[in-house]
């Protein structure tokens, strides 16, 4: 009998203990994940059904807290409003060179905020026609000493795009992240396939796309190949900015060894040190780094990030690097950072 009952306290107590040690893992995550405003904060997520806005409750906790300050006289009017603030840095390119890996760890930085998704306000008209109060609705909250940034690729080689930014803001800060320029061309190859296969539809082998038959030379109409070509995006954008206000990441090196890419970039936003090799963890299974939040919070990129590259005909590969040669010369040149690119 004692001993039925003993036992039965025993299942009791480890039932207890679960509970506990359960309530306490799912605190740590909350907390860390709460510390961090951009979880609280997606972009969708915004809006109440009958479409107010609803604001956060981390940020309704750091408000009522910051109006406390205002009351003892230490916080000022200005910040007590949250906003959703214009883009400090924007990472305007290049596609399939890591700009959604870039965003992402940069979003380890706690005074980082991201804006989810692309908004492709600047090289959309029918969205640039919406005005710029549009496009800051569409930022994340953020607390008064936090940046916003956001990342939409297309904005390096579309025209317009450069003017209308610096109407926006001629001090912004621009992020361009490149990958050696063949490899990058293949991935872009492979992300179009990926989608005319998901549709039931062929598509053209690369060689066909990237050398004009005609001539045996590389095709420059290929949209693929003239994304490539950085130097000549860049220097259009050379007429709005200074060189200064941009900072090239290798996207090759973000992919093997990206912690050390990353101070650069905390570097060039003067943000201070805070990104550490315990937020990246390699995991074997997908063959990249992936982030850590905290010891419960931790995510790697969807699947259609790291997609296996066709084979190309490695004479045709020959041709492209030969020609990237001196458009990456420049573009070393130009931005001061030189790659180990053949
Ligand atoms: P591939 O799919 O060719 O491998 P973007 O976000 O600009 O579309 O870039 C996609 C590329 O990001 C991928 O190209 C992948 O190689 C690269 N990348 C860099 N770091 C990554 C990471 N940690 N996880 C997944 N992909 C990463």
């Amino acid at each position: 009998m004692l001993f039925k009952q003993q036992a039965l306290l025993r299942q009791k107590l480890l039932v207890l203990g679960s509970l506990a040690i359960g309530s306490l893992l799912y605190l740590v995550a909350r907390v860390g994940s709460l510390d961090r405003l951009q979880p609280l904060c997606p972009i969708d997520g915004r809006f109440g059904p009958h479409g107010q806005e609803e604001i956060p409750l981390r940020a309704l906790q750091f408000k009522r807290g910051l109006l406390h300050e205002f009351r003892k006289g230490n916080a000022t009017k200005e910040q007590i409003r949250l906003h959703n603030l214009l883009p400090k840095a924007i990472i305007i390119g290049v596609r399939k060179g890591g700009t959604r890996a870039l965003l992402e760890m940069l979003n380890l930085h706690p005074a980082v905020v991201k804006a989810s998704q692309e908004i492709h306000f600047f090289d959309n008209d029918e969205n640039y026609a919406k005005g710029i109060e549009w496009y800051r609705k569409k930022m994340p909250f953020s607390y008064p000493h936090q940046i916003t940034i956001e990342k939409s690729p297309a904005y390096f080689i579309t025209e317009e795009v450069p003017e209308r930014i610096y109407k926006m803001n001629s001090s912004i800060k621009l992020l361009i992240i490149v990958r050696e320029p063949t490899t990058r061309a293949i991935s872009d190859y492979t992300q179009v396939l990926e989608g005319k296969e998901r549709k039931n539809k062929t598509y053209y082998k690369f060689e066909k796309l990237a050398i004009d038959p005609n001539t045996c030379e590389v095709n420059t109409k290929y949209k693929a190949v003239r994304t490539s070509i950085y130097t000549k995006h860049l220097e259009r954008w050379l007429k709005y900015f200074p060189i200064e206000q941009f900072h090239i990441v290798d996207g090759d090196r973000l992919i093997a060894e990206p912690l050390p890419e990353l101070q650069l970039v905390e570097k060039f936003l003067n943000l201070p040190p805070r990104i550490s090799q315990y937020n990246l963890y390699f995991n074997a299974t997908r063959g990249f780094y992936c982030l850590r939040f905290n010891i419960v919070f931790n995510k790697c990129l969807a699947g259609s990030k790291g997609r296996i590259h066709p084979e190309v005909d490695t004479s045709v590969i020959t041709k492209l690097r030969k020609f990237f040669h001196p458009f990456n010369q420049k573009f070393y040149q130009i931005t001061g950072r030189t790659f180990n690119w053949p």
